[in-house]
């Protein structure tokens, strides 16, 4: 079988290659094929820590949809042009190198942990009273199997989840699908997800490592583009859908 011409990170199935997303410079992400876009609301349990999504409101998507990545657009999620007066300097910023080449490991008695803080997008599923950190350093099975859940819904794919054994990591296949974020909780929106194996494609026309879960921004603000950081909830980011 042939190479595949861009890295992929170890777990995860490239999407079909008619879906991908470009980065446009100091412009919108466009959007090839025609993947189902939602609105994703993150749903907390009943003691307020993150527990699940919620799936909204449906967006149509053209192949060549050009969805808003600045922030300022008026009839979000899609461009509008206002990007071109918009006070936002869109420059990719995020390295090209694959997320584990500058993760942290955490071997726990089952299972192992990885993690790139530079991709948070603060969407907080690593915390359900337990940290992720911890369940993954407790023995039993109820603990991996938690830090498990906690990896699967991290949206950004900062988190993976690893079996000691077989040294994969624990991932779950997921439909190829695009979410906008909200986020109640914090009162703000977040960052466009993308999952299962979607290509985002630099500006520049290199490739980013494909990964099964992944955060575009659509702020403007992450000092890491073309991906989230996090940035919007401290901006208060409100995409009023
Ligand atoms: S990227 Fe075009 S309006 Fe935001």
């Amino acid at each position: 079988m042939a190479q595949s011409p861009h890295e992929v990170q170890i777990g995860t199935t490239e999407s079909d290659p008619s879906v991908f997303i470009t980065v446009t410079a100091n412009g919108p992400y466009i959007v090839h094929g025609t993947p189902p876009l939602h609105l994703q609301t993150i749903t907390p349990d009943a003691t307020g820590h993150s527990w699940t999504y919620e799936q909204g409101r449906a967006f149509a998507v053209k192949d060549g949809t050009a969805l808003c990545r600045c922030g300022h657009s008026k009839n979000k999620p899609y461009c509008d042009g206002s990007h071109r007066h918009a006070p936002v300097d869109l420059s990719e910023t995020a390295s090209f190198d694959p997320l584990l080449q500058h993760s942290t490991e955490i071997d726990g008695p089952m299972v192992a942990l990885t993690d790139n803080e530079r991709y948070c997008a603060f969407a907080r599923f690593c915390d359900s009273g337990e940290q992720i950190w911890k369940e993954v350093t407790i023995q039993g099975r109820s603990h991996a199997d938690a830090a498990i859940r906690m990896a699967h819904h991290c949206p950004s794919g900062r988190l993976l989840v690893w079996d000691l054994q077989t040294k994969q990591p624990l991932e779950q296949p997921m439909p190829v699908a695009l979410g906008l974020i909200e986020d109640p909780q914090q009162g703000c929106s977040g960052p466009l997800a993308l999952q299962g194996g979607i290509r985002v494609v630099s500006a520049s026309g290199r490739s980013y490592e494909v990964r099964n879960r992944q955060t575009l921004c659509r702020c403007g603000a992450s000092s890491n583009k073309p991906f989230c950081d996090g940035s919007h909830a401290s901006i208060k980011f409100n995409d009023g859908l």
